[in-house]
């Protein structure tokens, strides 16, 4: 298995926003992006807007969105952009999207776990699920705003209510572990970043970030020492931004360049160009756990493909047990709290 799955990350390595190769299909895909005056949204627009693969960017946010919209508008590249400002405008944002990126919601400052911004976040993600549900439920949803090993099961949950879930269609992004992972293992071992590939499994917080150093491409010798220094700094990664942050927000740069190359990673999918990412999906490849982020051929219908964790080394396979309940438990949350409401 872990031959077959360290190919294919290969593949992905080489296209997405690193080499986005254009072949036109008779689609003109529509993107909209739910979040897009914030930290994340304002700069994920901008990449967005440059991806030559998007016809249509729809940005949503509740506030100050006709300003970045006519920001990216005088740029000059294909893609159309149009405005949408609070909820009435919601559905007209979300209708006929092909994909649907979400950064909506509060980043956390120092001293906060992810899965403090539950209470805030859970209610926002809930929301715009429940009106993808009715305007746009065909869409590939990627979700990025945190705690994403609940906001996923959340916005599953209200699909499921609406009767249209289908667990090939929603994503919790991960990509930004994949990156950190690319540039940390790039820098240690003076690779070329651009043609790094790590594997990250698991969930997005804590210890339920699971880089697999034993599957790095161009395969790469650690020592114990190296590994045991290198995987905490990818788990804590985020924290090592919150602070340096000091109260400013969270990762905005990183994480709109992730959430372009994975954006661009969907519609290459839809447009046939298979390829693979890591993500947080509903899955069975690990036992005892609903969703889990591994990698995952995407294509026309989202997810096609479940790779699996593939050969991992000892030290990983007692990661991915550790992550097993700790996930359960952000999963249960976020379902009860679907199923409260
Ligand atoms: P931000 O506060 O700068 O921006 C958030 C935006 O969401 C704001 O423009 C706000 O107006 C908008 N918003 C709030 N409620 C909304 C609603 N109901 N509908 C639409 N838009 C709404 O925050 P940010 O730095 O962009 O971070 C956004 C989220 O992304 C946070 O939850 C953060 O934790 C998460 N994040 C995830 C990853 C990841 O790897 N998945 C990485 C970084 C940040
Ligand atoms: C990240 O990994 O940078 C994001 O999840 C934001 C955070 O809160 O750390």
């Amino acid at each position: 298995m872990s031959l077959p799955v360290k190919t294919l990350v290969q593949a992905a390595a080489n296209s997405g926003l690193r080499a986005v190769s254009v072949r036109h299909s008779s689609q003109a895909p529509k993107v909209a992006l739910l979040g897009a005056a914030g930290g994340i949204g304002q700069p994920l627009g901008l990449l967005l807007k440059q991806d030559p693969l998007v016809a249509h960017l729809a940005l949503y946010d509740v506030v100050n969105t006709p300003g970045v919209a006519a920001d990216l508008s005088h740029i000059d590249s294909n893609a159309k952009v149009t405005a949408h400002t609070g909820p009435k405008e919601l559905y007209a944002a979300v209708e006929n999207a092909d994909v649907i990126v979400i950064p909506a919601g509060v980043p956390r400052k120092p001293g906060m776990t992810r899965d403090d911004l539950f209470n805030t976040n859970a209610g926002i993600v809930r929301d715009l699920a429940a009106v993808i549900a009715k305007a746009s439920p065909k869409a590939l949803i990627a979700i990025i705003t945190n705690p994403v090993n609940s906001t996923v099961p959340i916005a599953s949950e209200v699909l499921k209510k609406a009767g249209v879930y289908d667990p090939k269609r929603v994503f919790g992004v991960t990509t930004l572990d994949v990156v950190r992972s690319q540039a940390f293992v790039a820098e240690l071992k003076g690779h070329d970043a651009s043609k790094t590939v790590v594997p990250v499994v698991g969930g997005h917080a804590g210890i339920t970030i699971i880089p697999l150093l034993s599957q790095v491409t161009p395969s790469t010798k650690f020592s114990e020492e190296e590994i045991a220094k290198l995987t905490p700094r990818i788990q804590d990664a985020g924290t090592e931004v919150v602070n340096a942050k000091a109260g400013a927000g969270s990762a905005t740069l990183s994480m709109a360049l992730a959430g372009a190359r994975f954006a661009n990673a969907l519609v290459r999918g839809i447009k046939g160009q298979k390829n693979v990412q890591c993500a947080y999906v509903a899955s069975d490849a690990v036992k005892g756990v609903e969703y889990f982020s591994t990698p995952v051929e995407l294509g026309p219908n989202g997810v096609e493909k479940i790779l699996g964790v593939g050969k991992v080394s000892a030290f990983e396979q007692k990661l991915i047990d550790a992550s097993v309940p700790e996930l359960n438990k952000n999963i249960a949350k976020g379902v009860a709290f679907v199923k409260g409401n």
